[in-house]
């Protein structure tokens, strides 16, 4: 069977045909994030103008997953920070979220006070290759006996280091002068965010007893995160894998789209063409 996906849901247009709920035939995305760069995110109206504009299906790409249940998926992206423990297809718990900041909100945020582009994670993660991670120690919120996450005490950290070593700086305005330990600070806060998203995640695993963790979003991309739920992980009885999208797949696309629809599809799940706009859909029922 194959299914058209289509996804708009933030700076990204992006098309798939997928066959069977998993192979791509093509995977199109046409991303916007030079154009909102200049206002230091997403200017919305501005948004679903290019959505229309930029609507086009093409190219060839390929994947495909037989899925181990139950499995522990770690949400991580601009928008969303949150655990689902999936038991079958289809039927999602939410174990926890943010309770604040979206984790790649806060690598936005903490992006922009370094003088970094828009969108500032993938910056981040470049800059933070040269620096230190232990040059700082930024606080980790643990938020003990949840699932639950909080990045915006981390995100307030790395301003308070920043405002200590550049008084006179507006931070989120003026790039910091070239002496600023620019790669030590994000690297500082990368560690930080990383290490409570992946002893969170591997945790709820145990005790779900997860046979393999899934990572989605666009901070999915984080090579630090990745290695370092493949490392930490490593120790988990039952778990055998864990799976990170191919770095096309990490951020907002189509495929994604067209492999979920083909699940419900299959499942019987039938709705009209007609629907409204609806800025929160919920995964679970
Ligand atoms: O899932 P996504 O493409 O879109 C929405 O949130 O709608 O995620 C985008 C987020 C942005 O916050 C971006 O900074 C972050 O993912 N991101 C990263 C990396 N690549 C993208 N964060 C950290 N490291 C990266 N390499």
């Amino acid at each position: 069977m194959l299914i058209l996906g289509i996804e708009t849901s933030c700076d990204e247009t992006s098309a798939a045909v997928v066959r069977d709920g998993k192979e791509i035939l093509s995977n199109v995305i046409s991303s916007q994030a030079d154009l909102h760069a200049k206002y230091g995110g997403v200017f919305p109206e501005m948004a679903s103008r290019m959505h229309i504009e930029a609507i086009h299906p093409l190219q060839l790409i390929a994947g495909a997953e037989a899925i181990q249940f139950p499995v522990m998926c770690l949400i991580v992206s601009g928008g969303h920070t949150e655990l689902v423990l999936m038991n079958e297809q289809l039927k999602y718990q939410r174990l926890g979220g943010t309770v604040d900041d979206a984790a790649g909100e806060a690598f936005d945020k903490v992006g922009r006070m370094l003088g970094l582009p828009y969108p500032g994670g993938p910056h981040v993660e470049r800059v933070a290759k040269d620096g230190n991670a232990n040059a700082f120690n930024f606080p980790r919120s643990w938020l003990e006996g949840t699932n639950d996450f909080s990045f915006s005490g981390l995100k307030t950290a790395v301003l308070r280091e920043l405002k200590k070593l550049v008084p006179t700086l507006r931070a989120g305005e003026d790039a910091p002068p070239a002496a600023t330990p620019t790669a030590d600070l994000a690297a500082s806060f990368q560690a930080a965010a990383v290490e409570v998203l992946t002893v969170k995640t591997v945790n709820a695993a145990r005790e779900h007893n997860a046979k393999e963790i899934f990572i989605a979003g666009g901070v999915s991309a984080n090579k630090v995160l990745q290695s370092e739920m493949s490392r930490r992980s490593g120790g988990t009885p039952n778990c055998v894998a864990v799976r990170f999208p191919p770095l096309i797949l990490c951020t907002d696309n189509a495929a994604m789209i067209a492999a979920a629809g083909y699940q419900r599809f299959i499942a019987g799940q039938r709705d009209s063409l007609d629907m409204d706009v609806k800025p929160n859909w919920k995964l679970t029922t």
